[in-house]
């Protein structure tokens, strides 16, 4: 059946061909709230309309795509997880060599930040052969996180965010309600700009987080996310997903849970 068949669908196809963005990747039920929501900003409830405006106005073009690159993020999200976290980063970091960790989806980069305040907090975690690759598909999240500075505001409690580390100051430079991730915590993070559905795996990766991009991937896609992440782990590696996530049915083969709850997994 063809996609351009109601005027929704003429607008998925417009955002796919001409904007770039793989609308068919995405849960359309997520596509219908993030669109309705900027066509309510700009007073417009007719997805013809709608996709004229994004033909002739560039700043609506940019409004859309970034609000549909969903990048809520945290410091240590979910701080249940990160607990468990510490204990599997304090047995990779037993291995000889580097500990190679992959944050994909980074968005704003406070998940790998979180990693490699982590390991420099934690006497147990070797934080001299840490190493975070970061990665995103959205170029303006990725300039973000190489900052590193953040503000804090009524939603947005960083220090509360941090308080899974026994004090923050050695990683944060905080000035008023801002604050400035420091180099010694940078210099384990390299941030790159990489697609899950796209590009290549990585390799020789010991814990990927592939946390809250899933719930926004249609599911005939999902496993080719989680594959990818699979494909980029060395043989004995570790992945966490989102806590609301579940992973794709063909890929749960390849893993055994360390804790189902927590939605951290090991390869078989
Ligand atoms: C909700 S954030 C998750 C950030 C972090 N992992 C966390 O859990 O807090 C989702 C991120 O996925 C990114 N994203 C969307 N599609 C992607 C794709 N195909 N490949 C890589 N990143 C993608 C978005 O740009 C956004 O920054």
């Amino acid at each position: 059946m063809s996609r351009t068949t109601t005027p929704f669908d003429q607008l998925l196809a417009h955002l796919e061909t001409d904007l770039g963005f793989e609308s068919s990747h995405y849960n359309d039920a997520y596509l219908e709230r993030r669109i309705a929501a900027r066509m309510r900003r700009v007073d417009t409830d007719e997805y013809e309309t709608y996709t004229e405006r994004l033909r002739t106005d560039p700043e609506e073009r940019k409004a859309l795509l970034d609000s549909l690159s969903i990048n809520v993020t945290g410091f240590f999200r979910n701080p249940a997880v990160w607990e468990e976290l510490r204990t599997v980063l304090r047995t990779i970091s037993e291995n000889p060599g580097p500990t190679r960790v992959w944050s994909a989806p980074c968005a704003d980069g406070r998940e790998p930040y979180s990693l490699a305040m982590l390991a420099l907090d934690d006497p147990e975690i070797s934080s001299r052969k840490f190493e975070v690759l970061a990665t995103d598909i959205s170029e303006p999240a990725l300039d973000i996180a190489r900052a590193g500075v953040y503000s804090a505001s009524r939603t947005r409690d960083i220090e509360g965010e941090l308080s899974l580390l026994s004090e923050y100051e050695p990683y944060l430079e905080r000035e008023e309600n801002r604050f400035t991730v420091r180099d010694r915590v940078k210099e384990h993070v390299r941030f790159e700009r990489h697609d899950l559905l796209r590009d290549e795996p990585k390799s020789g990766i010991d814990l990927a987080l592939c946390r809250n991009l899933l719930i926004y991937i249609d599911t005939a896609y999902k496993a080719t996310v989680v594959d990818t992440v699979l494909d980029s782990l060395s043989p004995d590696g570790y992945l966490a997903i989102g806590k609301t996530e579940t992973v794709p049915r063909t890929c749960a083969d390849r893993l055994s849970a360390v804790d189902n709850r927590l939605r951290i997994y090991r390869l078989e």
